[in-house]
């Protein structure tokens, strides 16, 4: 764990208003700060921040919390990364070797990530050196990549014999065990020995400029090809791109995702910097929700092969399920983007960029390559699956400029193909009313409500709950106030997460209430909702007087629930139509 006090004086330093400032264009007005959120898409502002009591909250989306919930969200970290994020920024040094992450091996990340600098200026020392580095420089050399480009990715070279890494590594202060976690060394019946050994090495640096792990390539044919740093307590690999440190700041237009690193390296060094690549893996939702904050429109450029374009059609899929937009580059004439420009050149490639095929297109290309026209069943089986694809379509226009160009492809009439696409529609579209209301009726009978399962079966009383723990948030002085003899306690609270906030909230015995110090037991919705409850009672009036007529309330609810038990759907069903 970060000390408290580490963490008081990094939030003392950085201001909400600052902070949330570099990523959202504040106005003021009255007490508060208001502007268009961004964690969700909306065009009239419901994002607040309050600086009296350093915190946010949008009424839209319902995110909320201070200012180290507000880095974790915009910048996709973890709690122990986005305290580190903001000690960077105010210039706050963290304990150096405290055990402070929590990380099961009993190494912590701070200390990973002191190895991986380490390593990464040992590796670059390693290329430049005149005799151990030589194999090293002339492979890169014959990949065709410059010094300058060398260096902006601080490309390395692990020697090929012993344990020059571990030894140095050792020098340096650092333990077997850490050096084994850090993936430096692998471990075998004579004992610990350099995992990377005569490869070039390709540091994978984060967001934050942090060298978070290293890919190794081998100089010639043998195989594994790559060796790769796993998942460590300062990496997770299916949460990092490598160059997005670079290529966040040239992707505002689109992003080139590609499959490997060398891909990436070659194509910034032709002047693509705007290119990143996931790791080895294939995209996972993580990793589009991170590209979804720094564009909007992805790019994909993977290899030509078969196992390119079926990784390619996944990665569209899960790129769309995060919001963006994915486009793919039909290269010809080439492997992958790095062999392309080598042979074509950038101009060349800046027109393949160009006209890169739109989802539809490429959705096409794909049925033609499945089916077999010339067979009447396999055409009208072709010809369904794209009504089908066309049905999902929001926008008319697109709709229509969609079935004009299946109508052309499969050499039939629009009209027909416009018939089958509304045929679809409809379906669809029972399908959806059907769902809708399935949906609501898990919801309405506490299912749904995935924060506070226990909401929804006890409505009102919920609702006071939340009323009083908004106010005790605000005032956490009225927490001692008797009530009829009894302060307020955790019997009652209605629902699980009522009693965890107030157990969280009675437990703060030096000072004010923090979102920041429910990072550790609970989770972002949760903490979400309890910033959501502070908000809404904040223009309300929290006397003493106006508390023990919550707490009565409350008690008489609970009395009411207890001796019904439960509430059936058909009641709450009911319930949900008065109050509307
Ligand atoms: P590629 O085989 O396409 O490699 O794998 P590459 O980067 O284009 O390298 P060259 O051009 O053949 O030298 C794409 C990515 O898959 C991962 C690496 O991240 C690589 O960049 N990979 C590949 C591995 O992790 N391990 C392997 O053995 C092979
Ligand atoms: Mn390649």
């Amino acid at each position: 764990m970060i000390p408290n006090s580490v963490i008081d004086s990094i939030k003392q330093r950085c201001d909400i208003e600052t902070v949330v400032s570099s990523y959202v264009s504040l106005k003021r007005t009255g007490n508060h700060l208001k502007g268009l959120c961004p964690f969700h898409s909306e065009k009239t502002p419901s994002f607040i921040v309050y600086t009296d009591t350093q915190s946010f909250y949008c009424f839209g989306c319902g995110a909320g919390g201070d200012v180290v919930n507000f880095t974790m969200r915009a910048e996709n970290l973890d709690y122990v990364s986005a305290i580190e994020a903001l000690a960077k920024r105010a210039g706050v040094a963290l304990p150096e070797s405290g055990d402070y992450n929590g990380a099961e091996r009993g190494v912590s990340r701070q200390r990973v990530l002191q190895m991986n600098l380490e390593a990464a200026k040992f590796y670059r020392n390693m290329l430049h050196d005149e005799r151990i580095g030589s194999p090293g420089r002339s492979y890169l050399m014959s990949r065709g990549l410059t010094g300058a480009i060398v260096s902006r990715f601080g490309l390395g070279y692990s020697p090929p014999s012993g344990k020059m890494m571990l030894s140095h590594l050792r020098s340096l202060g650092f333990k077997d065990d850490e050096i084994h976690t850090a993936y430096f060394a692998g471990k075998n019946d004579r004992g610990y020995y350099d995992y990377f050994r005569g490869r070039v090495m390709f540091p994978i640096i984060d967001v934050s400029g942090n060298v978070v792990a290293f890919g190794g390539r081998v100089l010639d044919d043998s195989k594994p090809k790559y060796l790769n740093t796993s998942n460590t307590p300062a990496f997770i690999k299916g949460k990092t791109l490598f160059a997005l440190n670079y290529a966040k700041n040239y992707c505002s237009e689109y992003l080139i995702l590609c499959e490997g690193y060398l891909d990436v390296i070659s194509m910034h060094q032709a002047g693509f910097q705007q290119a990143a690549a996931t790791l080895g893996t294939a995209i996972t939702p993580d990793h589009a929700r991170i590209i979804k904050k720094y564009t909007s429109k992805v790019i994909l450029s993977y290899d030509s092969d078969e196992a390119g374009v079926a990784a390619a059609n996944k990665a569209i899929g899960i790129l769309e399920a995060a919001g963006v937009d994915a486009k793919v580059l039909k290269m010809e004439g080439a492997k992958d983007p790095d062999e392309f420009i080598k042979k074509y050149g950038a101009e060349k490639f800046s027109s393949l960029l160009r006209d890169s095929r739109s989802k539809f297109d490429y959705f096409l290309e794909n049925i033609s390559a499945k089916y077999n026209f010339d067979a009447d069943e396999e055409k009208i089986r072709a010809l369904g699956e794209v009504c089908k694809h066309i049905a999902t379509v929001y926008s008319n226009i697109e709709r229509d400029i969609y079935i004009a160009k299946t109508a052309k492809m499969f050499d039939v009439s629009a009209k027909s193909v416009a018939n089958d696409v509304e045929l679809q529609r409809r379906r669809a579209s029972r399908e959806q009313s059907r769902q809708r209301k399935e949906d609501l009726l898990k919801v309405t009978s506490g299912l749904g409500d995935l924060v506070n399962p226990d909401y929804a079966r006890i409505p009102r009383a919920a609702k006071t709950e939340e009323d009083i723990l908004g106010m005790l948030m605000l005032h956490s002085e009225l927490s001692a106030v008797e009530v009829d003899g009894k302060a307020l306690s955790e019997e009652d609270m209605p629902t699980e997460l009522g009693k965890r906030i107030l157990a969280f909230i009675l437990a703060i015995t030096d000072g004010e209430f923090s979102f920041g110090a429910m990072n550790e037991s609970f989770s972002e919705g949760e903490i979400s909702r309890a910033v959501g409850m502070m908000e809404k009672r904040r223009n309300l009036s929290a006397s003493k007087e106006t508390y023990s007529e919550y707490v009565r309330a409350l008690r008489a609810e609970n009395a009411k629930n207890n001796a019904h038990s439960t509430f059936s759907v058909k009641e709450i069903l009911e319930m949900k139509r008065n109050q509307k």
